[in-house]
């Protein structure tokens, strides 16, 4: 019989519900200004009020409304790859699957919560949003969903990757959006930053300050902020990558015993994972691993604190691991993962023991994405290399014990637009950067005096 390479789901086996973990799990809850919970209504100015209610919800799913599903039915459902040439050039017994996320129209994972997100806008009215864009995936995922929804949208990409992806702002351009370098003169946000360092990379944290307070002070009320990773609806949202490749892997009578993504502030990784956590806290064996890069190692090294999601402290304090909310990561490629938190969904699980995080550096990152690009033939994008550097290290691991394990991994994107790392690895000058202890405990002094979150254990 031939052998299937590809397990496809129908248009109409879709998931029609999403995952909520929060129904699964106990959170600290986010903190306002005066140290107490925030409540709904202190949310109001930044998000409308049907994406808020989805944020605090408990309940375990969550109907995908129609018009959201037609949408993704543009690309979704999207296929579970046996990636059987990368299996054979490792020489491994693994058995390794990915979900093929670099088949949506702005190439990544993004839409999946672009699409609700504009669609939820639009039905509370709000004409206009902002948003920050690190690599550009995210960025160019919401112009497109504003594009489909008539919703203008603005766009703070990180300086470095704005220099580093110019045909990003293209796409963006294409759906209508307009995207400018951050930080940017037009906010207090971007000035107050421009003037610590004229010369700064830029980071997710100062382009998310920047975002926010452009959406809060546009007095019409018909302005909002929308964020691409990080909080609970995003994670949410995501939910129809794990949700479909549970589906696909039951048809073929599979089951994972080791998941990988990379994460950044958590969405792909928590997308492909969470329906799996799941069932790891219903007694199943499964290893479920983060990965991150060392020069920006959140989950590996940094503590779990209270700390705001942005450098210029709009947001409220969230529960997370963090390198301090005014850091600025290295400039590596991999703009995506480029921020200092990480979703407090995903700091929770780990911070249980129910994830185990690695780290990995950037020359293997590139070796291995080189690896699957010509083996499977998809250019990845830079953060799926560090999925990618976990992959081999996993097979290779399966290979010396001589065991045939199932790994499903996330590949979250193509490279297409990232085409310049490539060039600078050829050339010889991605260097592989690791934060030092010094510096760490330097960028974390800042939240020294915050409250400090709970360890609780899921319910
Ligand atoms: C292709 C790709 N993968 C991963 C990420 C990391 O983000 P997250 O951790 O939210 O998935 C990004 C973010 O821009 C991305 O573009």
């Amino acid at each position: 019989m031939m052998e299937q390479r590809k397990v496809f789901l129908r248009e109409d086996e879709m998931p029609r519900q999403w995952y909520n973990i929060l129904a699964d799990i106990n959170m600290n809850p986010p903190l306002g200004p005066d140290g107490n919970p925030v409540t709904p209504d202190q949310l109001t100015p930044v998000f409308p009020m049907n994406l808020i209610e989805q944020e605090v919800s408990t309940e375990r799913w969550i109907d995908i409304p129609e018009p959201v599903l037609d949408i993704l039915k543009i690309w979704r459902p999207a296929p579970l790859v046996r990636a059987r040439n990368l299996e054979k050039a490792l020489g491994t017994p693994a058995k390794i699957y990915f979900k093929n996320e670099s088949l949506s129209p702005p190439g990544s994972h993004k839409p999946n919560t672009a699409v609700p997100q504009a669609y939820y806008n639009k039905e509370f009215g709000i004409k206009r949003i902002t948003t920050e864009t690190g690599a550009g995936q995210w960025g160019s995922a919401l112009s497109f969903a504003c594009a489909l929804f008539g919703l203008e949208c603005k766009i703070y990409m990180v300086r470095v990757s704005f220099d580093q992806k110019p045909y990003r702002k293209s796409m963006m351009a294409t759906w209508g959006g307009n995207c400018i370098a951050s930080p940017s003169p037009d906010t207090k946000a971007g000035r107050d930053a421009l003037e610590r360092n004229p010369n700064t990379p830029g980071s997710l944290g100062i382009a998310i300050s920047e975002a926010i307070e452009e959406a809060v002070s546009d007095e019409s009320g018909q302005t909002r902020y929308s964020l691409g990773s990080v909080l609970n609806h995003v994670m949410l949202h995501q939910t129809i990558i794990g949700l479909e490749a549970k589906k696909q892997m039951e048809k073929i009578g599979e089951y994972p015993d080791v998941i990988i993504g990379c994460a950044g502030g958590g969405s792909n990784f928590a997308g492909l994972a969470f329906p799996f956590v799941h069932d790891k806290i219903n007694g199943k064996q499964i290893e479920i691993i983060p990965v991150e890069p060392a020069a920006c190692p959140t989950l590996t090294k940094a503590p779990f604190v209270y700390d705001h999601g942005d450098t210029a402290k709009y947001t409220p304090l969230l529960p997370m691991y963090s390198l301090g909310h005014a850091f600025v990561p290295p400039p590596i490629h991999s703009g995506g993962l480029r921020y200092h938190g990480m979703a407090p969904t995903v700091s929770q699980l780990v911070n249980e023991g129910l994830l185990t995080p690695r780290s990995v550096r950037q020359q293997e990152v590139f070796e291995a994405g080189i690896l699957a690009a010509r083996t499977e033939g998809i250019i990845p994008a830079p953060e799926t290399n560090h999925a990618l550097a976990t992959v081999v290290e996993e097979a290779n691991k399966a290979k010396e014990e001589g065991k045939e394990k199932v790994i499903l991994f996330n590949w979250s994107g193509h490279g297409l637009l990232d085409l310049t790392a490539y060039d600078s690895y050829f050339a010889g000058n991605i260097k592989n950067i690791v934060l030092s202890d010094e510096a760490m405990t330097e960028a974390g002094k800042i939240y020294a005096n915050h409250p400090k979150p709970q360890s609780l254990k899921s319910k």
